[in-house]
């Protein structure tokens, strides 16, 4: 057991009704090993309250600092850390000029393992404890980031990005080296075996890829969708309704479906555990879609904010009630730090808003890139899953330890913040890595 002593900040139990933040001056975290010996929150709460329970545990003392759930990154692409920052008239060249040619690199082992190891360093240095992430259609690519992962003992989703056409040849997924099994077979082979290989290995889960109906055959989705079905714990990654000319697209490719969205769900793709990128050009049919299936939204604002594709409808997603977090999306998106995406999340909420919606209030902010973006995921604590993104007791210890003092403005903001709201306002609008101290990690005995 070890007891850490700050400023504390974390979120009520979720239920109905609006996000509550709890935040504790000075307060006291405990933390120790549950049955499987994992490091979890045992308690949380005032420092002269919790203290006399835990008599001869030891206290580290962060005077001046607060400490705050790791953040969920619910959409992020390991091989595009060297795109972030390249322009392009919008997704289709983006993906074309920039993204493609990048990601071929990951063929190689060496490649994609250096990679990997920069990419979970600049998460964790961040505060990012959690990422569901997108490897490259090559295996070497997925092996190298789930090793990095366990190696870091950081909470990690990835799979095979399954993409069997109209996509460069040396990114389609390979037949087999004898050529008996075509590219479209071998991807869904090679994503069983990769589940069998690291879902639920420490704490590493696996997310069947499509990169997005566009780049799939019928059979590749049929094929992702029988996997979904056999292996329901697995989670599932695509994008969806980002761009006009992707969407245009996807509709001539698949005209039976009612909407690109539903083409997702014609192939048993949508579920409890679906992760859907963007989803920005909906109706309230999708709306629906996404609810009734429990399917959820990665919404990234500085991604859609830079390729120009539009803004994320948070009333909308709201009026209909289904699930949504925050991601970052690089490269698409410029940043790896939760703050610049709290962010752009604030920007992208004023469009359309006349009133001050739900989805503006800093603490809903930071709720979508922790506990939120934990129930998207559900990894919320819910039918026996594990809990991240919050410090209540049960939650495994992953947490940031933040200092507001790091720069002499975010020093001057935060000393004068008259209440909660202020003092997270001041960290959202001008916090960066500098911010994050510390970054703690939950450690298995
Ligand atoms: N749609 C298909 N692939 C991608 C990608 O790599 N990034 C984004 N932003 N959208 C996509
Ligand atoms: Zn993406």
């Amino acid at each position: 057991m070890k007891a850490y002593r700050a400023s504390l900040l974390w979120f009520a139990p979720h239920s109905e009704g609006p996000v509550r933040a709890l935040f504790e001056e000075d307060g006291l975290l405990v933390v120790g090993p549950n049955a499987s010996g994992v490091q979890v929150v045992q308690a949380i709460g005032a420092y002269s309250a919790v203290v006399h329970q835990y008599p001869g545990v030891a206290v580290e003392h962060f005077p001046g600092r607060i400490i705050a759930p790791g953040f969920v990154d619910l959409h992020i692409h390991y091989p595009q850390a060297n795109v972030i920052g390249s322009p392009a008239d919008g997704l289709l060249p983006w993906l074309e000029n920039h993204t493609f040619p990048e990601e071929k690199r990951f063929a190689a082992h060496e490649y994609s393992a250096q990679a990997a190891t920069f990419f979970i360093a600049e998460l964790l240095r961040n505060g990012v404890t959690t990422a569901l992430t997108f490897a490259t259609s090559h295996t070497e690519s997925v092996d190298a980031l789930f090793a990095e992962a366990r190696l870091r003992r950081m909470r990690l989703i990835t799979g095979l990005c399954l993409m069997d056409r109209n996509a460069p040849a040396d990114l389609l997924n390979r037949a087999s080296s004898d050529g008996r099994v075509t590219g479209t077979e071998q991807s869904l082979r090679d994503t069983e075996a990769l589940i069998q290989r690291w879902h639920g290995k420490d704490r590493l889960g696996y997310a069947i890829t499509p990169r997005f109906a566009p780049t799939c055959t019928d059979a590749q989705l049929r094929g992702a969708g029988e996997l979904a079905k056999q292996y329901p714990d697995v989670w599932i990654q695509s994008h969806v309704a980002e761009n006009k000319d992707e969407i245009a697209w996807a509709r001539e490719l698949f005209p039976q479906s009612r909407s690109y969205l539903a083409t997702y769900d014609d192939f048993g793709l949508m579920r409890h555990r679906a992760i859907y990128a963007h989803c920005i050009h909906f109706d309230d049919n999708d709306r629906d879609l996404m609810r009734e299936t429990g399917a959820a939204a990665a919404i990234s604002p500085t991604s859609n904010l830079f390729l120009g594709s539009g803004f994320f409808d948070y009333a909308g997603a709201d009026r209909v009630g289904f699930r949504y977090g925050l991601a970052s999306d690089v490269g698409g998106g410029t940043s790896f730090s939760p703050f610049h995406t709290m962010l752009g999340a604030y920007y992208v909420g004023r469009e359309g808003q006349t009133k001050q919606g739900l989805s503006l209030n800093p603490q809903h902010l930071w709720w979508q890139h922790t506990a939120g973006a934990a129930r998207a995921l559900g990894l919320d604590g819910t039918h026996g899953s594990a809990a991240v993104g919050n410090l209540l007791p049960g939650c495994e210890a992953d947490f940031v330890v933040l200092n507001p003092g790091c720069t002499p403005l975010l020093e001057r903001k935060t000393s004068r913040a008259a209440n909660l709201d202020e003092l997270l306002f001041a960290m959202i609008v001008l916090g960066d890595d500098r911010l994050i101290e510390r970054t703690v990690i939950s450690q298995a005995a």
